[in-house]
């Protein structure tokens, strides 16, 4: 067994889903991984420090009970504590499905006409995060660090149960502008429910800008943006920037890696393709699969010299399942790839697009980032897009082109990637073309420009910018404290 020091004693992670779901197997409870850029960003902070991860597990339970098991995590050399939440049928469907999938998150996408604004869905939104904060309020941690969309009104909830309680907030997908955000009926709701935080950071300045404009249309606040502040009846806020970094020691790792690299050489001989495009996402509505795989039609059509030369391979990982319409933006990728192949496949030669709908261990993830010569990050809205960071460092042989969407965050910061926008078919197929082009010498200083940054900014520079801020606020420095 591990013992907690003080410091792991401090922590209270909280997010709707975590690093780990629980199934139920004859009589007995089995944890699996979670694939995910929130669970493999805050994971590292709770191996360091240890505390309490509270999370609902993937576990549907109508028995009126609020949580489930209370287990020592990872299995078999624990290093933090996980306290489950149980989440009913009903607000599986009103919560997850219903305010965060079909409000929240197309309204922060900007996708409005994507939004189903139900009041079954804010009731059940308010009830779990009313659960969420009692769960972990129980912990009498000193530090509560609250995550995502999912839980918004979880940082006021818990000031309300304990003025004095140390509270930080990870916002990890875009935050839109105001006249954007103000299109949601409960908005003051969210906005006030968010202020209840001594600390709320986002991935970008431009989110951050967003947010100030956003409480300035509902609360008297005063806004400093310069300091990243915000005034408030009586408490101060600090609002920053901090964009989410990758475990580079793990990529370099695995790139370098004999049996990965021997993975890699195989994938690009079964694939008989002169280059690879390569496009990995979650299939969500977001990352503009459909427009890509229209943009190498485009791309075909405009420089035919490439057919049968060129293949994009598309692996989308399976997201979401149970809501609509991602299982019809299934069919519509899966029409599309039939669809170009028919046309384009003409000459026996390489295929125009492979697709996998399927999910990929790290190591198998590195080999597909050697296997390709281009990667396309072309999502219509994203947050940031760890997956652009990841390629970059597991390039460590100086090869291959980051070809990126303006409208994920992630663009902010990496300055070496070649940038695409993925709404217009013609612009996407003409960056597929410099990037397939793209001299050796150039591929390798824009991978060296892209690696400084992510380096810079790895996942420790994240957690302990966010840890460093939340405990000056702790120790008495308080930017938080009231004046
Ligand atoms: O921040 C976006 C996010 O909610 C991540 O936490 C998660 O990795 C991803 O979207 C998938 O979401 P879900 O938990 O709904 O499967």
């Amino acid at each position: 067994m591990y013992s907690y020091g003080r410091s792991s004693a401090q922590l209270a992670v909280v997010s709707n889903r975590g690093a780990y779901t629980i199934q139920e197997s004859y009589d007995r409870l089995v944890t699996r991984r979670t694939v995910g850029g929130l669970a493999s960003a805050v994971e590292p902070v709770l191996h360091a420090q240890g505390g309490t991860w509270i999370s609902w597990c993937g576990r549907i339970d109508n028995s009126g009970k609020d949580r489930g098991a209370k287990l020592s995590i990872p299995p078999g050399e624990p290093r933090y504590h996980l306290q489950e939440v149980f989440l009913s049928t009903e607000e599986h469907d009103n919560y997850y499905h219903g305010f965060c999938n079909a409000c929240l998150w197309p309204l922060c996408h900007q996708m409005t006409e994507r939004c189903s604004f139900e009041k079954a869905y804010w009731d059940a939104y308010r009830r779990v995060n009313q659960k969420f904060a009692r769960i972990t309020m129980e912990t009498r941690k000193e530090i509560y660090w609250v995550h995502d969309f999912h839980l918004a009104l979880v940082p006021q909830l818990l000031r309300n149960m304990s003025g004095s309680a140390t509270i930080a907030f990870f916002w990890h997908i875009p935050f839109p502008p105001p006249d954007i955000f103000q299109i949601l009926p409960w908005g003051r709701q969210v906005i006030y429910g968010l202020l209840g935080s001594d600390l709320i950071a986002f991935h970008t300045a431009r989110y951050v800008q967003n947010f100030f404009d956003t409480v300035a249309c509902y609360y008297p606040a005063r806004i400093y943006p310069e300091q990243g502040l915000i005034r408030l009846h009586n408490r101060r806020i600090l609002v920053q920037a901090i964009p989410v970094g990758i475990n580079c020691h793990r990529f370099e790792q695995l790139a370098a890696d004999p049996a990965v690299r021997a993975r890699a050489e195989e994938i690009r001989r079964s694939l008989g393709a002169e280059k690879i495009l390569l496009g990995i996402d979650r299939m969500d509505y977001t990352k503009g699969i459909p427009e890509r795989i229209r943009a190498m039609a485009y791309f075909l059509e405009k420089y035919p010299e490439y057919c049968g030369r060129v293949t994009l391979l598309q692996i989308a990982v399976p997201s979401r399942n149970g809501i609509g319409e991602y299982g019809v933006l299934k069919q519509e990728v899966e029409r599309l790839v039939g669809e170009i192949n028919g046309r384009y496949d003409r000459t026996y030669g390489a295929v125009p697009v492979r697709y996998r709908y399927q999910s990929l261990d790290q190591a198998e993830l590195v080999a597909h980032y050697l296997a390709a010569d281009v990667l396309l990050v072309t999502a219509l809205r994203d947050g940031l897009n760890l997956v652009a960071k990841e390629f970059a460092i597991s390039r460590i042989d100086g090869k291959g082109v980051l070809v990126l969407s303006p409208f994920a965050g992630a663009a902010e910061e990496l300055h070496g990637a070649l940038l695409a926008n993925p709404f217009e078919p013609a612009h996407l197929a003409a960056k597929i073309k410099m990037a397939l082009e793209m001299p050796p010498q150039e591929q390798k200083n824009r991978l060296e420009s892209l690696r400084r940054t992510i380096k810079n900014r790895d996942v420790r520079w994240w957690w302990q910018s966010n840890l460093k801020l939340v405990k000056s606020l702790v120790s008495g420095l308080s930017p938080a404290s009231t004046s």
